[in-house]
């Protein structure tokens, strides 16, 4: 596995995790991807494609899909005629050229340090009028309710510990100008952020991402085991969180 991804692809319950984003996030992406008109005909690449809840709303709007990830474990079984799964790096894979009318990515690109050139090729898989949508988180919003010591600790550790791999925890903020700077046309942007409470399925992206790096972070030495341990326990009782802003960027070739 890349380097710069830093979630670990052992970890037992990454569906779970996975599943967290698609409830929070899926419901705006489709609102995106409708308002450009996606719909029969249309030949998109899902990069990063995760669990893949897109990928069978895409082909349920009639298009067809090439759905790539370096791990592809939990898509191969949605594989079908309108859905072509391929195990690949987009930091490092050929690409069809001038082929895609959409590519989308999602909490991918944040992840991996050359972006910006990843974002070049991914506009060179687009044909000329097609549209790519880049959303990335921008975490400045993000807090927990009320007094929450242990969990702003952790969430402090778990983020100096993905910079160090090259994530960028503001690049949502970021994406419109790198899609600019890639040459597409009528770029702009937009986010969303919800707050959610503990019984949300959204919460366990947020519990579930502190039980996978949990670990890793003690090792790295930035925060203590009695610390993670807190944590932990705080992650098991009622709160609410104010999620990080999930900003899609969005042009045309
Ligand atoms: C946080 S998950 C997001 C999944 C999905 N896009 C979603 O929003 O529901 C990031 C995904 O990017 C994939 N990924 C990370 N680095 C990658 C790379 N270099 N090439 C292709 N996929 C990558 C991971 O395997 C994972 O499935």
């Amino acid at each position: 596995m890349p380097q710069d991804y830093v979630y670990d692809q052992g970890f037992a319950q990454e569906r779970s995790r996975l599943a967290g984003i698609e409830s929070l996030w899926d419901p705006g992406t489709h609102a995106l991807l409708d308002e450009l008109g996606i719909g029969p005909g249309w030949r998109c690449l899902e990069v990063g494609a995760g669990g893949g809840s897109l990928l069978e709303w895409m082909s349920g709007r009639g298009a067809s899909v090439v759905a790539v990830d370096i791990d592809t474990r939990f898509i191969e079984s949605l594989a079908s005629d309108s859905i072509d799964v391929r195990r690949l790096d987009i930091r490092t894979d050929e690409l069809a050229q001038g082929e895609f009318d959409l590519v989308h990515s999602r909490l991918v690109l944040e992840h991996l340090p050359d972006r910006r050139q990843i974002i070049q090729r991914l506009a060179a898989a687009l044909r000329p009028g097609g549209c790519m949508v880049i959303e990335d988180y921008d975490w400045t919003g993000f807090g927990f309710e009320g007094a929450a010591v242990e969990l702003e600790r952790v969430t402090a550790a778990i983020m100096s510990f993905m910079q160090r791999s090259g994530f960028e925890p503001h690049y949502g903020r970021q994406v419109v100008a790198d899609l600019a700077a890639a040459g597409l046309h009528e770029v702009r942007g937009e986010g969303r952020a919800r707050v959610i409470d503990s019984g949300s399925p959204g919460f366990d992206f947020f519990r579930l991402s502190f039980e996978s790096l949990r670990d890793a972070v003690v090792d790295a030495g930035l925060i203590s085991t009695e610390d993670a341990d807190a944590a932990a326990v705080r992650f098991s009782e009622d709160t609410r969180v104010l999620t990080p802003t999930m900003m899609a960027g969005i042009g045309r070739r």
